[in-house]
């Protein structure tokens, strides 16, 4: 099987280890990668928001399955023009990844299919923002519709605050056709309880759930700080219901491949549920229609089953034909380091070291996301999240342990990372 994979953050590095280590993979290319990915793939320069560059790169390498890591060429419509071209594609199209891309249309399909979820209004004007708000009360949830990278959500207590992000989301441009093309926001009910990660493999018809993971959304220890694309994740979720993915799968992920092929646009790809266990009862925050970074490099860790045969088995239809993945009985943690500056601009450029002795340590891996290649081949920062420091082990405690015994080798001026990842389990 050759595969391209799009994408260069942590999450692809952990996607090529993965899919490098799958006994059907003959060829391998990560574009456009990074350094990590240099390893264990062949990496190609390419434009991932150009349908036509993805689909001749596919062509070029004789591709049999492209594999897209992030939401923008999801968005943008590269998976229906490699599809287009005959060739195997896992992800969404263009109009299936908008469960990701407009909270808005997600909330639609969410009622449609009687999927359990924060009760919200679709807003296109502040007087609607303003009653809502008091229709639900504090802490205020305030979501951008569209894609944000992580800046959509405000949670707040403070009104000004929350008004004042109202109004930034409505004085953009565009919106998804389910406000007919206007600017939108969601007001939400306020969720409270642990949040989980669940990803399900999806072939339009069939779910996969893989494992649970927890991710840490907050810049700082005890989830102080300005929200991230994450800082740190762990899987299993030992406090976690047993019948969690059971739940998901007939509550959530099923109704709504459902939904989606009733209207015609089958969901194919990773459905990302984003839930909450609120004292009510199972709650679904999001939906992401991607994997999850840095939960990937868990949930990852512990997958025992080939993951290109899945991949492969989800983006022709075919789930029901491959058994349920087998799992590790390790856990796993990861450790996000990020530059200075990070989740504001950041500082790039300085050298990054360390990653080698760090990777000498028990059950260590290094994956690579905002990082370039230096002149005399040394590893400089260039992102926002550095470096995803994965630790395995037999249980939480020894996975953690692992995963922080890496950080402390790794060297990066300015750094930041949060010491409290899976602690306390
Ligand atoms: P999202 O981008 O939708 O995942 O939201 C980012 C983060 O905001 C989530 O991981 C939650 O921590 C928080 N959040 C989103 N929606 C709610 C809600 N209805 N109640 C409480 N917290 C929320
Ligand atoms: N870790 C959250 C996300 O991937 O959206």
């Amino acid at each position: 099987m050759r595969i391209l994979l799009i994408g260069s953050g942590a999450r692809e590095h952990a996607l090529a280890r993965a899919l490098a280590d799958d006994p059907r993979t003959t060829e391998l290319v990560v574009a456009p990668g990074n350094p990590g990915t240099w390893a264990i793939a062949r990496t190609m320069k390419l434009d991932i928001l150009d349908r036509a560059a993805v689909v001749d790169a596919a062509r070029a390498m004789r591709a049999d399955l492209v594999v897209v890591g992030p939401e923008a060429p999801l968005v943008a419509g590269v998976v229906d023009a490699v599809r287009d071209a005959g060739i195997a594609c896992f992800g969404p199209s263009r109009e299936a990844a908008r469960l990701e891309g407009s909270k808005a249309f997600a909330k639609e399909v969410m009622a449609a299919a009687e999927v359990p979820t924060a009760m919200a209004h679709v807003c296109t004007s502040i007087e609607q923002v303003t009653a809502a708000m008091d229709a639900f009360g504090a802490p205020f949830v305030i979501k951008d519709d569209g894609l944000a990278a992580g800046k959509g959500v405000v949670v707040t207590s403070d009104r000004e605050e929350a008004l004042a992000h109202a109004r930034a989301c409505l004085a953009k441009e565009g919106g998804d056709a389910v406000t007919d093309g206007a600017p939108a926001v969601v007001v939400e009910e306020y969720l409270d309880g642990p949040e989980i990660s669940l990803f399900c493999l999806c072939d339009g018809t069939d779910v996969i759930p893989l494992e649970p993971a927890q991710d840490f959304k907050r810049l700082g220890d005890d989830d102080a700080g300005p929200n991230t694309g994450g800082m740190g994740a762990y899987s299993p979720l030992p406090w976690a219901p047993e019948m969690l993915r059971n739940e998901v799968v007939d509550r959530v992920a099923l109704p709504v491949v459902r939904e989606m092929a009733r209207r015609g646009t089958p969901f194919v790809g990773v459905l990302y549920c984003g839930l909450a266990l609120t004292s009510r009862g199972l709650r679904v925050i999001e939906f992401n229609v991607r994997f999850g970074d840095p939960e990937t490099q868990v949930v990852l860790a512990r997958l025992a089953s080939p993951l290109g045969e899945l991949l492969m088995a989800a983006a022709t239809g075919n789930l029901h034909q491959v058994s349920s993945p087998r799992w590790r009985t390790d856990a796993a943690v990861t450790v996000v380091v990020a530059a200075h500056g990070y989740p504001g601009p950041v500082r790039k450029g300085d050298e990054v070291s360390g990653i080698a002795d760090a990777e000498a340590q028990d059950g260590v891996h290094v994956l690579q996301a905002g990082t370039a290649a230096g002149e005399d081949g040394q590893v400089l920062s260039a992102g926002g999240r550095v470096l995803s420091v994965v630790g395995v082990g037999a249980d939480l405690p020894a996975a953690r342990a692992a995963a922080y015994a890496g950080v402390g080798r790794i060297h990066l001026a300015g750094s930041q990372h949060r010491t409290d990842i899976a602690a306390a389990l």
